[in-house]
């Protein structure tokens, strides 16, 4: 599925939101670029399934070090999207196959994460 330009994604800058549909249900989605790569997840917190930025794409925390989770400080890694500090550490975020070819990102459904089935209603 495509999801971006490739210039839309700087390392370490903002994020590009898309909506997906796991089991049926639409749930936001974010990538971001960090050291090169484009890392995909669900933006949903593992420990309270809330959606994590601070502002709309604004997903790093102030050392651009890592994911940050704004209602209670979760930090994640941005290539695995393990939690390594605050109340869900171990846990992971859900990730998003992607793949860049050709200046162009895209991100690849699975048994889980599929496309929006009707991206016009909410
Ligand atoms: S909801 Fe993300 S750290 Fe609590």
């Amino acid at each position: 599925m495509p999801l971006c330009a490739s210039e839309d994604l700087a390392d370490l800058g903002q994020a590009v939101c898309f909506d997906v549909e796991e089991f049926g249900r639409k749930a936001p989605a974010f990538a971001v670029r960090y050291e090169g790569q484009v890392r995909a997840f669900l933006n949903r917190c593992a420990h309270v399934p809330a959606e994590m930025d601070w502002q709309p794409g604004q997903f790093w925390d102030a050392d651009r070090r890592y994911i940050v989770c704004s209602i209670h400080g979760a930090l994640y890694e941005p290539t695995t999207g393990r939690c390594v500090s605050g109340p869900c550490r171990g846990a992971r975020l859900l990730p998003i196959r992607t793949a860049e070819q050709g200046g162009q990102v895209c991100w690849y459904p699975d048994e889980r994460i599929q496309p929006l089935s009707n991206p016009s209603h909410p």
